[in-house]
């Protein structure tokens, strides 16, 4: 069989892939990622560990066959990938945040309204639909600072736990859209590697159709 090789993004994401290829069936030992190593090898397969919003580049540019992103993630990229199968992992909703005070102005008064965020797509036409303009603010992380030091008065980020929104004052005011991890695939792996490539995508589809839903 042919190495497989899979753009994971490192943190949380990247341990419950591993162990939904494990439930699976589709490599035999448990991997934990030591140190600052970026490539880990296990039976058939080749893990790179990579920023999440890199993955779709991995991918697309054929370095690796697999990858897997969330929405959030996909939605910013204009990566020409396959995403055949919807991992039921990394479970999050993109959302606007601020401040209780600031919910007024955005229902009442939804004029110039100034955003934060990392996803400057997902923004854009988000409030384009809604015919509200904004005046966007990029940045890179600690979204939830921006409306505690008057960088902006809306963020536009994900929220898993709701802790951070919390432990910073900070409340959902509207919701964009919920997000979950996908299986990304390189498009000529998908049709040239179809023998170590197929059997992948099918056992993850059988083990999440075998699974029980809680
Ligand atoms: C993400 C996101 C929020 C946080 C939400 O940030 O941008 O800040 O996680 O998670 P919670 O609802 O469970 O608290 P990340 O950890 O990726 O770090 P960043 O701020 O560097 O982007």
């Amino acid at each position: 069989m042919e190495k497989i090789t899979v753009a994971l993004p490192k943190g949380r994401l990247f341990e419950q892939t591993i162990e939904l290829f494990s439930k699976a069936g589709i490599i035999d030992k448990p991997i934990k990622p030591n140190s600052r190593k970026l490539i880990v090898e296990n039976n058939n397969f080749r893990f790179l560990l990579v920023r999440a919003k890199d993955v779709p580049t991995y991918v697309e540019m054929g370095v690796a066959d697999f990858g897997v992103a969330g929405d959030d993630v996909l939605l910013e990229t204009e990566a020409e990938i396959y995403k055949p199968v919807d991992l039921g992992i990394g479970y999050c909703n993109i959302i606007v945040a601020g401040l209780p005070e600031s919910k007024d102005k955005y229902f009442s008064n939804p004029t110039s309204l100034t955003v934060a965020t990392k996803y400057p797509k997902i923004t854009t036409n988000f409030f384009a639909e809604k015919g509200i303009k904004i005046q966007m603010v990029e940045l890179y992380g600690s979204i939830e600072l921006a409306p505690l030091v008057g960088l902006s008065e809306f963020i536009v980020d994900i929220v898993e736990t709701g802790t951070t929104l919390r432990e910073n004052g900070l409340v959902v005011i509207d919701e964009i859209r919920p997000s979950s991890a996908k299986l990304i695939v390189n498009r000529v792996s998908y049709k040239t590697k179809t023998d170590s490539v197929l059997p992948v995508v099918e056992s993850l589809e059988n083990y999440l159709l075998s699974k029980p839903t809680v």
